[in-house]
């Protein structure tokens, strides 16, 4: 059933602990999984598309104990499932999971739901076909047959596109290669899978452009997980937009990879510090304070795009109430996220008497004139632009949403802890 949900006017607030980091949820499940022994994970994000992952590796064979305060997993001895793998609407589980079967000699039936199957797969399918795994996608989407080959040989890749899950998967793919494995042409996308396997044992190393995985093994690990910047940064446009303003967000990862959005915020006049910078596990973490201040226009392109891939939304949001014109350039990838945000957030700003310009890989958004919609705002069944509305809505709501349901991929619990901070 859909969720109605409407979000307030108000300033945010006191002190804030998001969920745990997707990326790195995702991530250290697979490779618990990929290891023999038991691995301890600490501040697992518990949002839908991590449990689509923690029920993929136990349908694969591992024994997944999930308890309030840790998750306990038992790896190792992977066997083709009988079922489908399904990834419902987690691109990371399917495009992720695609590679560790890739090179594990698992055969693999993959799906998701309506949106994932619409998204594109050939670039995951690509390298691993290159690797000598069968692949099969369904017009370059899902579903999708894997069939995986053990022990793959070395070999070297070059990235099409800047992509860490592309980058992920051929990692994951070759875990079990025996020799060093080259991946060349990274810039800036996120290196949590690197930062991992360094954590579970294996040498990993990074020139600058060219990603080396030495031959080894995994080795079981207690790990403890930052929160989630992407989760954080919904809280820190709030706080950014809204007078009286004054919010502290605990443990946030600060992975240089992923810190795009408090660069572009800062460039639009943000105030906000970064506290107490630590490193936690192999992430840098740190608390992040936030106070309002009159916001300005920028521009958003290139690299910076890269390092704010999953917050664009709420950039364009944050750029609707700045004063000037904010151009988003090079952001055509998109189109092809859990809804096509360009489009999705372009009618969102529209909607509230905002001029948007639609590009192929770009928007240009005139801020300043951001009022309460007339009527219900949709999330187009997209969690980042459902949170991305909550922001909008600060300045200026009540803005009411047609199904926040969504909201639960990423965030559960995400409507009574920015409720909360509204209030306190
Ligand atoms: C992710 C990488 C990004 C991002 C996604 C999560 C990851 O996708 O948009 O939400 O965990 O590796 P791309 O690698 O396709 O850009």
């Amino acid at each position: 059933m859909a969720e109605r949900v409407t979000f307030e006017r108000g300033a945010l607030r006191g002190d804030v602990r998001v969920v745990g980091d997707k990326s790195i949820s995702h991530r250290a499940l697979m490779l618990a999984a990929a290891t023999p022994g038991r691995s301890v994970l600490h501040g697992l994000n518990r949002g839908d598309d991590v449990l689509a992952t923690r029920d993929a590796i136990v349908a694969l064979g591992a024994h997944v104990d999930d308890h309030d305060a840790a998750v306990v997993v038992e790896g190792g001895s992977l066997a083709s499932p009988a079922q489908t793998l399904d990834a419902r609407n987690s691109g990371t589980t399917a495009r992720l999971l695609m590679g560790l079967c890739a090179g594990r000699g698992l055969s693999a039936r993959f799906d998701g739901d309506a949106s994932l199957r619409r998204r594109p797969m050939e670039r995951i399918a690509r390298p691993l076909r290159a690797l000598g795994a069968e692949v099969r996608t369904h017009a370059g989407r899902l579903p999708a047959h894997v069939r995986g080959i053990a022990a793959p040989p070395a070999g070297d890749y070059a990235l099409e596109i800047a992509s860490a899950q592309v980058k992920s998967a051929i990692l994951f793919a070759n875990l079990d290669a025996g020799a060093a494995v080259r991946i060349a042409g990274d810039s800036f996308t996120r290196d949590h899978t690197e930062r991992l396997l360094r954590r579970f044992g294996r040498s990993v190393h990074f020139d600058g452009r060219t990603i080396e995985l030495e031959p080894g093994r995994l080795v079981a690990t207690q790990l403890r997980i930052p929160t989630d910047l992407s989760g954080a940064a919904f809280f820190l446009a709030g706080a950014a937009l809204v007078p009286d303003s004054d919010l502290r967000l605990r443990d946030v990862g600060i992975n240089p990879t992923r810190t795009g959005v408090i660069d572009a915020l800062r460039a639009m006049g943000a105030h906000i510090e970064i506290e107490h910078e630590r490193d936690l596990d192999g992430e840098p973490i740190a608390d992040l304070r936030v106070c309002y201040r009159p916001l300005h226009a920028t521009t958003l392109a290139g690299e910076l795009i890269v390092r704010a891939i999953d917050e664009i939304a709420i950039l364009a949001v944050v750029a609707a109430h700045a004063r000037g014109v904010t151009h988003i350039r090079d952001a055509g990838d998109l189109r092809g996220k859990e809804s096509d945000r360009l489009t999705a957030i372009a009618q969102t700003l529209r909607a509230c008497g905002v001029r948007v310009d639609e590009f192929p890989d770009g928007l240009d958004i005139e801020g300043g004139r951001a009022r309460v919609p007339r009527g219900t705002l949709r999330t187009y069944d997209d969690h980042r632009i459902a949170m991305a509305i909550a922001a909008l809505a600060a300045p200026t709501g009540p803005h009411a949403v047609d199904d926040a349901g969504c909201i639960a991929v990423s965030f559960p619990g995400f409507v009574p802890l920015w409720r909360g901070a509204q209030t306190s």
